[in-house]
């Protein structure tokens, strides 16, 4: 779906839908701008709900008018955007958000954005603009891909009111890419697994001109991937690893990789998980969707950086081959791993991944992976932990998060936790004592990134939400695609 910008009076944008932001109404003062304009143009109609309360402005609340002769547009959707001085990204996407998905419920409609000029010390009008833009892509997808009946329907046609086409235009860039996150995570087990992830991403690199590079079975047993290999023994399908790259920067110049975990299906191995913990477990492959979705979109930006993208990709399933409790394995590092829990299976994947990355010569990693319900625990379901060997690489990270909008706390990685991962018979164990979980992992992880700077992002809260809110669909939620980008920017 395109996304344009225009400008001219709000009362001559043609839509199904216009949309627009304004701040805190208080009837004793002059309506705020836009709504001014607006009420000029319906004879006062907009003065007349300030003063009955009905329009508050409150963060994200909506006031639809079905009727509005004196406007080229069909409706006009008022949005909240709260008090002018609280007003952030983060805010102003939750009011963006539950617009556009109250205004995409039917099909072959048009929506436009308008905001006010925010006067906003935290966010710029034009970061505002990219914001709606994204806004207009991520609001009108929803998780019901397989409602025979849809219930959520794309734009007709979109556009966002502002002179910044530019930033329009990364907008809807940044909601398309998590849009492909999205749809990759919310689909079934059935239908995403290594080869068909494997497949996509090549076309998704085709499409947005990635080198792409698929190593199968058997390029993975001569590369000497023999962690990764263990898990995918258990299942019948085979696994695989996309190399993506985007070759931006000069050549020869450093690479930043990118390497997500993609475990397409976890049912926790011969460490069978519950039902109940298996519910979800479609999600796994967030971290490896997330890199996709980010490499798009550095690539359809244009940014002047070399970036490897990286998804290891296998199914974790107890069929009678599966890898065992107590087998010891050897990853392409040379590491040996006595494996004491099948189900903490994502830093198997990713060690040998992260170590194909360092001999590619990556002079800077990010980790993407559902890694631990421990971090979960430890930080909750919107937060995203890292956990790095390098505070500056740590700092420019949450740098690039707070910048994105995006949250992200950094957690210790004291030595005395990689302690807790030695085996009696092989140089690492892949479980520690429960305590400390997200942190014992992410220990285990550094033992396979070498001296290279490295942050691991572990998204098992924030990538994958219960429910639906009115602000953002339950399913998918694509987080992290913008602070990979911002962090890709950031080395620019
Ligand atoms: N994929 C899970 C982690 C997870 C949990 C992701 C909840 C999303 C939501 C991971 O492979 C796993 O099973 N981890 C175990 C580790 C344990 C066996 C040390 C866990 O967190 O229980
Ligand atoms: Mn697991
Ligand atoms: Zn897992």
């Amino acid at each position: 779906m395109d996304i344009n910008s225009t400008t001219g009076p709000l009362a001559e944008i043609t839509a199904d839908w216009l949309i627009v932001g304004h701040f805190t109404v208080d009837s004793s003062n002059p309506l705020p701008a836009p709504l001014a304009e607006l009420d000029a143009a319906l004879d006062g109609t907009i003065t007349r709900l300030a003063a009955s309360g009905d329009l508050t402005g409150k963060l994200a609340a909506s006031h639809l008018l079905a009727d509005v002769p004196g406007l080229a547009a069909n409706r006009l959707l008022l949005v909240g955007l709260g008090h002018t001085d609280e007003l952030d990204s983060r805010r102003l996407e939750k009011a963006l958000v539950a617009a556009t998905r109250r205004a995409s419920k039917s099909a072959s409609v048009s929506a436009a954005i308008a905001l006010p000029e925010l006067g906003s010390e935290s966010i710029s009008d034009s970061e505002a603009a990219s914001l709606a833009a994204m806004a207009l892509q991520v609001g009108c997808v929803g998780q019901a891909l397989y409602h025979t009946d849809p219930s959520r329907y794309a734009f007709s046609a979109a556009s966002v009111h502002s002179p910044a086409d530019d930033a329009v235009a990364r907008g809807s860039v940044l909601g398309e890419a998590i849009n492909l996150t999205r749809e990759l995570v919310n689909r079934g087990p059935m239908d995403v697994y290594p080869e068909s992830f494997a497949d996509r991403a090549a076309a998704a690199a085709e499409e947005f001109g990635l080198d792409c590079e698929v190593l199968d079975e058997n390029r993975l047993q001569e590369e000497r991937m023999g962690s990764l290999l263990a898990v995918a023994r258990g299942s019948v399908k085979p696994p695989r690893v996309v190399v993506l790259r985007h070759n931006g920067g000069p050549e020869g110049a450093p690479a930043l990789a990118i390497v997500g975990k993609g475990v397409t299906f976890d049912s926790g191995g011969l460490s069978l998980k519950t039902s109940e913990g298996m519910k979800t477990m479609k999600c796994d492959m967030a971290g490896a969707a997330t890199m996709l979705g980010a490499m798009t979109a550095i690539a359809r930006l244009g940014l002047p950086v070399n970036v490897i993208g990286l998804a290891g990709l296998v199914e974790n399933m107890p069929d009678a081959d599966a890898f065992k409790l107590g087998d010891v394995l050897t990853a392409r590092n040379g590491t040996t791993i006595e494996v004491l829990n099948t189900d903490a299976e994502g830093r198997l994947v990713l060690a040998d991944v992260l170590a194909y990355a360092v001999d590619l010569k990556a002079e800077r990693l990010i980790d993407l992976a559902t890694l631990t319900g421990a971090c979960v625990v430890a930080l909750g379901e919107e937060v995203t932990g890292t956990f790095s060997n390098c505070p500056q690489w740590s700092q420019a990270l949450e740098q690039a998060a707070k910048q994105a909008g995006e949250l992200a706390w950094p957690m210790p990685m004291h030595d005395l936790f990689g302690d807790l991962i030695k085996s009696d018979v092989a140089d690492i164990k892949n479980v520690g004592p429960r305590w400390g979980g997200s942190v014992t992992a992410a220990k285990f992880l550094e033992r396979f990134v070498d001296k290279t700077p490295w942050v691991h992002l572990d998204i098992a809260g924030p990538s994958f939400a219960s429910s639906n809110k009115p602000h953002r669909e339950g399913g998918a939620t694509g987080c992290m695609v913008r602070t990979l980008v911002a962090a890709a920017e950031s080395l620019a």
